[in-house]
């Protein structure tokens, strides 16, 4: 046995899926297999992928992952246990009988939920109506960006979906569920399952007893029949049926944002990380206790490594624009051709030129949630260079990530003191020197950058040896610490601007009513 035993880990993001082997006892990276995943946009605001392309882009890089293994020597026998760890919300409807996706995956991003909200505010009794109002149940405002809203949305508007729902063939899943089916057999016995930390973003769970609440299924009128079963994070769901991990156990299962937390060792009250990829994730560890925010963050199942352990809590800053706001100046704007262009540019200039960009393309997510903020590009004069858009793109996501912070201390009472940072986004060290200047608080960087992988691995490896001590195996290994270089004044000053920049950027869109 060249490695010893192995973990694989299935890491379907947004734009990239990739298959990450692991060394089970020390976590270290063996070797992986990566692949773009196309998005569709049919309308604006509109985000779908195609659900058997995603099944088979994870298989292939199953395949490509398992081939390297082998020509380093190592065997894929070698492989004990599998995680996957997921883009969360995302909505996928199948007919169970078939194995057919009835529609395309509708992306957590995607706005066409917008009316389904304001209609379905509108049901709530006069004296409760906010779009908080379910929040004590689930941890979660009314938005588009939850998966509810897109099953609602399906049932109301795809005839397909709505037939096979009330014929009872249709099986809703996040991206986590409709791999995990599909890999242990699909039509032919596939296991119907999710985990507590997908369940915690439907709207559907019950934050409490982590099971389907039937208050939450008549508010959007959904049945019970098409949602699958919730299990922990870490247990057995079921064996993969084919290819080359034939036989192997799917043994872990954890939303992204939530895995990174396991992989960031953030596994004490108190903890938090931030990742940067598409949109940008701020989790902060709760422990044993459901803190219902008061300042716009959301309250989700961080992990529950095993049947038998507690739930382990997090309060959450969800930013829908992070990544993406590079990706629209390359591709829409065309202002850069590379990402690798980003760090010259922003380097060409000492700051920002006072130029501040809100890049509320789908609203605003936490602590605002403003689904009519659309993006503004405030200060702009005439020596406004690219530079200067690079930069205060760059600010733009660490002024983000302070909003999400500024309500964290406030729900939390105790400030944090350091913020452990991971995500594409986070090989830009100007990124994150700025992130400290603008928050005021070390960020730290570890070493290993794969943090959703490693922690859904660390969790597929408990499901298999649920005695194995993950802390004592893994520890929090090296880091870069990011020091704040300028003063209070001028970090409130520049916060101060962000805050009339947002100002600037809410009610933007008037197709629809709050
Ligand atoms: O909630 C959405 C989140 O899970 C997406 O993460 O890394 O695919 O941008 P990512």
């Amino acid at each position: 046995m060249k490695f010893g035993p192995l973990v694989g880990a299935i890491d379907e993001g947004t734009s990239s899926a990739r298959f990450m082997i692991f060394k089970a006892a020390s976590c270290e990276i063996v070797c992986y297999d990566q692949l773009e995943v196309p998005s569709i946009y049919p309308q604006e605001g509109w985000v779908e992928q195609d659900p058997m392309i995603l099944l088979d882009i994870v298989e292939k890089c199953m395949e490509g992952a398992v081939k390297k293994l082998e020509e380093l020597g190592g065997s894929r026998t070698d492989i004990v246990a599998i995680g996957i760890t997921n883009q969360r919300e995302s909505t996928i409807a199948w007919d169970k009988t078939t194995g057919k996706p009835l529609h395309n995956a509708i992306i957590w991003l995607d706005m066409r939920t917008s009316s389904t909200v304001d209609h379905l505010v509108e049901t709530i009794p006069n004296n409760s109506r906010n779009k908080n109002y379910l929040k004590p149940l689930c941890g979660l405002p009314l938005s588009t960006y939850f998966s509810a809203l897109k099953i609602r949305w399906l049932k109301d508007n795809v005839n397909v979906v709505k037939q096979a729902i009330e014929a009872e063939n249709c099986y809703f899943g996040t991206v986590d569920t409709w791999l995990l089916w599909n890999l242990t057999g699909g039509v032919n016995g596939g296991k119907h399952v999710t985990d507590v930390t997908n369940a915690s973003r439907t709207m559907l769970m019950n934050i409490e007893t982590l099971q389907w609440d039937h208050h939450l299924l008549k508010f959007f009128d959904l049945p019970r029949h098409i949602l699958p079963t919730i299990c922990s994070s870490a247990e057995v769901y079921g064996n993969i049926v084919k290819g080359c991990c034939e036989g192997v156990p799917i043994s872990g299962c954890l939303g992204d944002q939530q895995a990174a937390l396991v992989g960031q060792m953030c596994l004490d009250r108190g903890q938090a990380k931030a990742t940067y990829g598409t949109g940008c994730f701020l989790l902060y560890n709760t422990g044993k206790t459901v803190v219902n925010s008061t300042h716009g963050l959301l309250t989700t199942v961080g992990y529950q490594l095993g049947k038998k352990a507690s739930p382990i809590y997090a309060l959450e800053g969800s930013v829908a624009i992070a990544g993406a706001a590079m990706g629209w100046l390359k591709d829409n704007i065309k202002l850069i051709s590379d990402y690798s262009d980003i760090d010259e540019l922003a380097h060409s200039v000492p700051d920002s030129g006072d130029v501040y960009f809100v890049p509320a393309f789908s609203g605003l997510y936490a602590p605002y949630w403003n689904q009519e903020a659309r993006g503004v590009i405030c200060g702009i004069s005439e020596e406004t260079n690219k530079g200067h858009i690079i930069r205060a793109t760059l600010e733009a996501v660490c002024f983000q990530v302070r909003d999400i912070l500024e309500a964290m201390n406030e729900d939390c009472g105790a400030p944090l003191h350091s913020l452990k940072v991971d995500g594409g986004m986070t090989k830009n060290d100007l990124l994150l020197q700025l992130q400290a200047d603008l928050i005021g608080i070390d960020v730290k960087k570890p070493q290993v950058q794969e943090t959703t992988a490693l922690g859904v691995a660390l969790a597929a490896y408990k499901g298999v040896r649920p005695d194995w001590n993950m802390k004592l195996s893994c520890g929090e290994g090296e880091v870069t610490i990011f020091k704040s270089k300028i003063k209070d004044y001028e970090r409130d000053m520049r916060y101060k601007r962000w805050k009339m920049a947002i100002e600037r950027s809410f009610g933007w869109d008037s197709t629809h009513t709050e």
